[in-house]
């Protein structure tokens, strides 16, 4: 079939129909919703088969869904409506949650039922659900969908579907906010919840409005007058509840331009520079219900890194401070480690918005491109261990070929690789990608991955042999099955001679060329970025941060307005 996905953006969810279609064989184009004509205009260029509204924020044309047929996907159960349904689902505790693919029709969200698909909902993060269970689920109903359009069935109109969900409002601040002297902690954590990534709950710190985001909670710390902020760990700032306390990661200042997302004690520094620091003794030390953004484990032989940086985006210290947790790790009488990442993300590269945020963005980005690449260069010449790093959340630009600095790369087969840099206002980068991903993937290969600039599922990577191995489990059996394979590989009776195999690989890599020269080859490109008269990136990484709405679909997605490949 030919498929046009009209969508809002690009996001996740998208970008996972977009490769799971194309891998059934359908032909998939991309359009955003920008206006009316220039949907139209899309679906007269493209003549789709199909057209699938992964994620809209507003009403497809009539013009359009009269004629054609438009399966729109709805993260809520049955008979829910409303552009807030995961909100509402997360605030009110709903113990399980769907997802539901419907026509289009006049009344928005009321269209008859193609498919539908639950899960048990976690207490989890608005962005998380959606990444995972959301996506998941949007991706059997839509496969069932098709499935039943093929067949010609017909859907069932909404009146006899029998589902328990209804039509509920936009979700406003005032439902959101959270009532310092009276919500006890469960209660501010799923406000909060509710409202991650996005818009955040509208709070104050240190008597500023601003928004909240990346709760966490707190099981020992505590006192202190409710809603008061008790102390600092990095870059999260610890607050008084009836009950207890949480931590802030990030916040969103109101009176600050642009307002850009930032982690707490930075958007905040003056304020977070006068509270009692709160380190964590023994860091490494995995705990349960604390801010700990970096926490090691070990046993079998295997040591274990987590590294749970918000949206996966890796500033200059968190790179250092993985860089030494790392060091420390390779000290260890351990045969294996394996790198954990974060549960959504394993890692996107560097920090975009503490670079936004930077007195000099360009400056900031080559300390953070030096960081990161200390961290890579650390994993790739690591004689001591053998290496793994275990996708279990989706992994963009840097950070996947940051992933690909460790021997072995295992991810799930939910995972979403973006092993491309371009779409960053063509950013060259950096990671050592000139030295890691040709020999995995072929000379060819790498030119087509780093050219097309889609996303790749795991499934995908492993057949282009980006990735070593794709695990068919959800999240926990995935966590388990990699411990399990690490131990194994530590264990195996051939491990000393598979370790002297790779130093002596690397050897020879480096007496053909060295790894210094891939480097300063590559950020003497990125120099170009950060400095030079193109402000391309500049441009394009503003935006990113600020989210700005897009004003035209990218060649690369719109394959219909290709002269070439649309025909
Ligand atoms: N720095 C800062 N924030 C980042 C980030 C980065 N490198 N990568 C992602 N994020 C943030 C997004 O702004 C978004 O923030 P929100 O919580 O305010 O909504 C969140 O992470 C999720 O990202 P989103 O783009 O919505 O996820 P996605 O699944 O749709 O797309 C990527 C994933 C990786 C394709 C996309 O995030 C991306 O292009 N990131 C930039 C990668 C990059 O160019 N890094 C720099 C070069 S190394």
């Amino acid at each position: 079939m030919r498929i046009l996905l009209l969508t809002h953006a690009f996001n996740g969810l998208t970008q996972r129909l977009h490769a799971e279609l194309g891998a059934l064989g359908h032909e998939v184009s991309v359009e955003f919703d920008i206006a009316d004509a220039v949907a139209e205009e899309a679906v007269e260029l493209f003549r789709p088969d199909l057209i699938i509204a992964p994620y809209l924020r507003r009403a497809i044309p009539e013009s359009i869904w009269s004629r054609h047929v438009c399966l729109i996907v709805h993260p809520g159960i049955v008979g829910d409506r409303g552009p807030s349904a995961l909100d509402w689902a997360i605030q009110e505790g709903e113990s399980s949650w769907g997802v539901t693919v419907l026509q289009a029709e006049e009344q928005m969200d009321a269209g008859p039922i193609w498919a539908s698909e639950t899960f048990d909902l976690r207490a989890a993060r608005k962005a998380s659900v959606y990444r995972n269970e959301v996506t998941e689920a949007a991706c059997r109903a839509v496969c069932v969908a098709l499935e039943r359009l093929a067949a010609g069935h017909r859907p069932v109109p909404l009146a006899e579907a029998g589902g328990r969900g209804r039509l509920r409002p936009l979700m406003r601040q005032s439902d959101r906010r959270i009532d310092w002297e009276r919500d006890a902690t469960a209660t501010v954590l799923r406000k909060l919840d509710a409202a991650d990534g996005f818009p955040g709950v509208a709070d104050e710190l240190f008597g500023q409005p601003c928004h909240l985001f990346d709760a966490w909670p707190e099981s020992g710390l505590g006192g202190g007058r409710p809603g008061e902020i008790l102390g600092r760990r990095e870059t999260a700032l610890l607050r008084a509840t009836v009950d207890g306390a949480i931590w802030i990661g990030h916040v969103r200042r109101g009176d600050a331009q642009p307002a850009i997302k930032l982690p707490a004690a930075m958007a905040f520094a003056a304020e977070a520079a006068a509270l009692p620091d709160l380190p964590l003794a023994d860091w490494w030390r995995a705990r349960q219900a604390t801010w700990q953004d970096i926490a090691y484990s070990e046993g079998d032989g295997v040591g274990l890194l987590h590294f749970e940086f918000y949206n996966g985006a890796m500033g200059t210290r968190q790179c250092e401070r993985l860089l030494q947790a790392y060091r420390w790790a390779c000290t260890r009488p351990t045969r294996v480690i394996v790198l954990a990442g974060g549960a959504d993300f394993w890692s996107n590269g560097i920090h975009l918005n503490l670079i936004e945020a930077a007195r000099s963005p360009a400056d900031e980005s080559w300390h953070n491109i030096q960081a990161i690449d200390d961290l890579a260069e650390a994993v790739i010449t690591t004689e001591s261990h053998c290496t793994v790093a275990a996708l279990r959340g989706n992994a963009g630009a840097g950070g996947a070929f940051l992933a690909r600095a460790a021997d072995l790369v295992w991810a799930r087969s939910g995972v979403l690789l973006n092993p491309h840099y371009k779409n960053m206002g063509n950013l060259y980068g950096s990671e050592y990608w000139t030295y890691l991903l040709p020999p995995r993937v072929g000379e060819d290969g790498a030119r087509e991955i780093m050219r097309n600039r889609l996303p790749l599922t795991a499934r995908a990577a492993l057949q282009r042999g980006f990735i070593d191995d794709c695990l068919e489990l959800d999240a926990d059996g995935f966590a388990t099955e990699v411990l399990r394979r690490a131990a194994e590989l530590a264990a195996a009776p051939d491990f000393p001679r598979r370790l002297q195999a790779k130093r002596d690989a690397r050897a020879r890599d480096e007496a053909r060329k060295p790894l210094a020269r891939y480097r300063e080859e590559e950020l003497q490109m990125m120099r170009r970025n950060f400095y030079g008269f193109d402000p391309s990136y500049h441009v394009a990484r503003y935006r990113f941060v600020l989210k700005s709405p897009h004003s035209w679909t990218p060649r690369h997605l719109a394959r219909h307005r290709d002269p070439v490949r649309g025909r």
